[in-house]
């Protein structure tokens, strides 16, 4: 199987609202992030998968974009953008763009022309309904944002799509001239020299609205293969699904390196894990840490030479991962540090999103007026018109809200976090005092020096990148697994849970020690008491 540099390296997410503000309007921006590459360098890095920074009028913060080749003016110009590009690649990091084709803005030239009239040479970009007979919506799909995908254009009484919110109206991939214009775009960027694409909800794009058909419709493949051809084929880029509905088999057709598709794909069955079954992500159950495992393991197993995994815990539209799963107040150091070394240590490539590598936690919040995000937002009202408590409603979004995520990136402990001078957008996490990158840099104990040191392994072990894996029978709670590559096995071990717990693995007898988020040292795990959250690595021999 042929190798690629993005199977070797890590890739950090930026969320560029939030990563850094160089000029006090309370929003990160471009120089921002060229600010922070030295810290970047430091944690080894060799990528950044960038939030959307094309010029949107933020309904969605930047999922929405009303002009893909022009930057967003709060961000910065273009000039900035080229400069990013340019300074990230003296060293040694690659820009991955972040890739939204499902929908444009309303606000989006295409759009404006379309809502013209029928007969518009841009109506056809969008998808577009006559009302049903009762004369309300065409059927009966639903937004992602709450309420129905259809919204009427008073103007020629036909409705069009948006699976998101109303401002995010869905592009027609059946159009030919849509997905030209895609194509260009890429290519736009592709030149510029980008190291690739993150795809937003790419698994939507084969949709068959008619038949209320959204993601992985007949023809998704067959786009996503032309896509290739007419863009990133052949020139060695990155590129990462977002695939919501994926399954191992699925993953398969979309990164099957035979097929000519995507390098590989975001999988999100171990996320839904504490969703109760059939219900929305706000209706929780507790976490089973045995399908946690097994969810994970599948997916190690079975893509097999036939596709390749992308590892996370966290993005900017999930919670914060030792809030969800850890625990991030007596056991946040070693909590972060055992998600830290169960996912740098599977098969993949992994992604740290940012304030990941610091511990950063959930940012709770006592009123909807606190809320920025649409989703929450619009979920907020949809709930309480059916009669959910207020109280209900926010204990929800503050476990799995998207703010929770998108709070500011905690840099020091001087007035809000060192993020900027002026008033943050979204208001910082208070815990910014104890939390933050200043505070990490200074303690060689830190999460950050977790991060670090297994990106630096990760460079200097192939057997992080092509070992196989094998999962361990043990106690519900002890996540164990092998890594074995040429004649050399690395045993990862991690205790989720609040308590101690006795690991019996007599099979091997340790070699060395790789890594730990304790200071002893481990020589025998035939008999070894683990205590709370700890995780390690090391390396045996297998009796
Ligand atoms: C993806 C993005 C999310 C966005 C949505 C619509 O899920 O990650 O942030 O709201 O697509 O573009």
């Amino acid at each position: 199987m042929k190798k690629h540099w993005w199977q070797e390296v890590v890739i950090y997410q930026v969320y560029p609202r939030s990563f850094k503000d160089s000029d006090g309007d309370g929003i990160g921006d471009l120089p921002g992030i060229i600010e922070k590459l030295p810290y970047l360098e430091k944690l080894g890095i060799g990528g950044i998968w960038l939030s959307p920074v094309y010029q949107s009028p933020n309904d969605d913060n930047g999922y929405d974009i009303s002009d893909y080749e022009n930057i967003m003016a709060e961000f910065g110009t273009m000039a900035d953008m080229e400069q990013l590009i340019a300074e990230a690649a003296k060293r040694g990091i690659k820009i991955i763009m972040d890739l939204v084709v499902n929908h444009t803005s309303d606000e989006h030239r295409w759009f404006v022309e379309a809502k013209k009239g029928r007969e518009n040479p841009y109506r056809d970009y969008y998808v577009w309904a006559d009302p049903a007979k009762d004369g309300g919506v065409p059927n009966g799909l639903g937004s992602t944002f709450s309420g129905t995908a259809w919204e009427l254009d008073e103007a020629s009484g036909q409705y069009y799509l948006h699976l998101f919110s109303k401002k995010q109206p869905d592009l027609n991939w059946e159009n030919p001239q849509v997905r030209q214009a895609v194509y260009d775009m890429m290519n736009f960027w592709i030149d510029k020299g980008i190291g690739g694409f993150r795809m937003d909800v790419i698994d939507l794009i084969g949709k068959i609205p008619e038949k209320e058909i959204t993601g992985n419709g007949p023809k998704l493949h067959e786009y996503l293969q032309e896509m290739n051809q007419a863009t990133f084929g052949g020139k060695e880029l990155l590129t990462v699904g977002e695939t919501w509905g994926a399954t191992p088999e699925i993953a398969k057709l979309y990164s099957n390196p035979a097929r000519q598709e995507l390098s590989m794909v975001f999988q999100f069955e171990h996320m839904g894990l504490d969703q109760e079954p059939g219900k929305e992500k706000w209706d929780l159950q507790p976490l089973d840490v045995g399908a946690l495992k097994h969810a994970l393991a599948r997916w190690q197993t079975e893509l097999g030479s036939e596709g390749w995994n992308s590892l996370f815990w966290e993005n900017h539209d999930l919670p914060r991962i030792i809030s969800r799963w850890g625990n991030d107040s007596r056991y946040r150091e070693a909590s972060a540090k055992l998600f830290a070394i169960l996912l740098h240590m599977m098969k993949g490539t992994p992604y740290v999103y940012q304030g990941e590598e610091i511990g950063m936690t959930n940012a709770p919040v006592t009123d909807i007026s606190e809320v920025a995000d649409i989703e929450s937002r619009n979920m907020y009202h949809e709930r309480l018109a059916k009669g959910f408590t207020k109280e209900a409603i926010l204990a929800a979004i503050n476990k799995k809200g998207r703010d929770n995520a998108r709070t500011p990136m905690q840099w020091d402990a001087t007035k809000e976090a060192g993020f900027t001078t002026g008033t943050p957008w979204l208001a910082v996490n208070p815990n910014y005092r104890e939390i933050n990158v200043a505070a990490a840099l200074a303690d060689p104990n830190s999460i950050f020096y977790t991060y670090q040191q297994l990106i630096k392994l990760r460079k200097e072990h192939p057997l992080m990148i092509w070992g196989d894996f094998e999962l361990l029978s043990t106690p519900t709670t002890i996540f164990a697994y092998l890594r074995r590559y040429e004649g050399e096995t690395w045993l990862v071990v991690g205790n989720f849970s609040d308590d101690t717990q006795e690991l019996h693995l007599p099979q091997f007898s340790v070699l060395a020690p790789v890594i730990h988020n304790y200071p002893e040292k481990i020589t025998s795990v035939a008999h070894r008491l683990l205590a709370p959250w700890e995780a390690f690595t090391v390396k045996v021999r297998e009796e």
